[in-house]
């Protein structure tokens, strides 16, 4: 519903029965989170009441109740089934291929400023041997792989036979780089061979990321880097006029969905903690203003209905909540922490 349309919010407000002038206002800033302003209630009922799509009932000047008319019930019912259609069109349904949402995901501003930001922080050099831990689809060997130059070496590593097919298709243009399948816990490599290790989104997944850090200092040789980017889902801000429906959406998404939420803030420590000498720490928080964008990153509707589903949303919440995301001015972003550490000593 567009917020702004006021006379769709007295239909609204109206839905469940006759209400005076003042208590329609107290429904709608019960609905969207703000009331109408004085001019702009006394215009939408003054023309709902000239469509004769509200009609007065009998009572004293501002105290005479408003209600709905046959006309004024359908016209409502009309601009919610619509409204409904918009979201259904708008939201993505389907699960989309793991592939596709990887190469989509890296193809948005939002993850290109911050891999800029990895990419600068590694500081790759000719001649070095690089590693993209977790390479996905392999959409940064090529950056990897200039910066290395035919001196240098740039290997891709990643367990999903599907990721690793599309980043071996992506190598096999590139000088002196190539794509291994195997887990990132027990790389197949030997100890003190890589200079640089860029990592992407990997750590939220892995069943044990401290043991997974102990391997990435193993590979590395002394004076090599790590340079690592990852979420905080906590951080998930999302704006909406019931921010407990938005902090209820977050923390199912913290809770229930990702296996290491909170990665970002814990990675230092758990760098540290490996034996690296956590060199920066650099928080980066991509920002959606468009719905349509963070859909597309964030599966909103998909996830919802998994809230719905956990308990931590009510059907009710949860329609309220797809309906303003789909038609209100939008605002979401979340914090990407990007950590640079080093192997110092042997
Ligand atoms: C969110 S994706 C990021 C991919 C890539 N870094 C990028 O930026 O497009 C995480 C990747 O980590 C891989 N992955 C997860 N657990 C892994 C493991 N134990 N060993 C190797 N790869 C793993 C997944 O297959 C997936 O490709």
């Amino acid at each position: 519903m567009r917020t702004n349309d006021a006379q769709m919010l007295v239909l609204s407000a109206l839905a469940d029965g006759p209400l005076h002038g003042y208590a329609v206002n107290t429904a709608i800033e019960r609905m969207t989170g703000s009331r109408l302003g004085r001019g702009s209630l006394s215009g939408a009922l003054a023309r709902l009441r000239d469509k004769q799509l509200i009609e007065y009932l009998p009572g004293e000047g501002r105290r005479r109740p408003v209600r709905l008319t046959a006309e004024g019930r359908t016209v409502l019912g009309r601009e919610l089934d619509a409204l409904v259609d918009v979201a259904g069109q708008l939201f993505e349904t389907v699960v989309p291929d793991r592939t596709a949402y990887q190469e989509r995901l890296n193809a948005t501003d939002q993850a290109r400023v911050y891999q800029q930001v990895l990419l600068d922080a590694l500081d790759a050099r000719p001649g070095q041997h690089l590693l993209d831990w977790g390479c996905g689809t392999g959409a940064a060997l090529p950056a990897l792989a200039r910066a290395a130059t035919a001196r240098g070496r740039v290997l891709g590593v990643d367990h999903d036979p599907q990721m690793v097919r599309r980043a071996a298709e992506r190598a096999a243009g590139l000088p002196r780089t190539g794509v291994l399948r195997a887990d990132v816990h027990r790389l197949p490599l030997a100890d003190a061979d890589i200079d640089r290790i860029r990592t992407d989104r990997l750590l939220q997944h892995l069943a044990d990321p401290a043991a997974a850090l102990a391997e990435a200092r193993r590979v590395l040789r002394p004076g090599g880097r790590l340079v690592a980017a990852e979420p905080d889902w906590d951080t998930l801000a999302v704006d909406h006029p019931d921010p407990a429906t938005a902090r209820a959406y977050t923390r199912h998404l913290a809770d229930r969905i990702v296996r290491n939420p909170l990665i970002g803030r814990q990675l230092p420590r758990l760098a540290a903690e490996s034996g690296l000498t956590v060199r920066s720490v650099v928080p980066v928080t991509p920002l959606f203003r468009d719905v349509r964008e963070a859909d597309r990153v964030l599966g909103l509707q998909r996830n919802t209905e998994r809230a719905v589903t956990a308990g931590y949303l009510t059907r009710e919440q949860a329609r309220d909540w797809l309906d303003h995301l789909a038609c209100g001015p939008f605002l979401a972003s979340v914090t990407v922490f990007v950590v640079t550490a080093e192997r110092v000593g042997g």
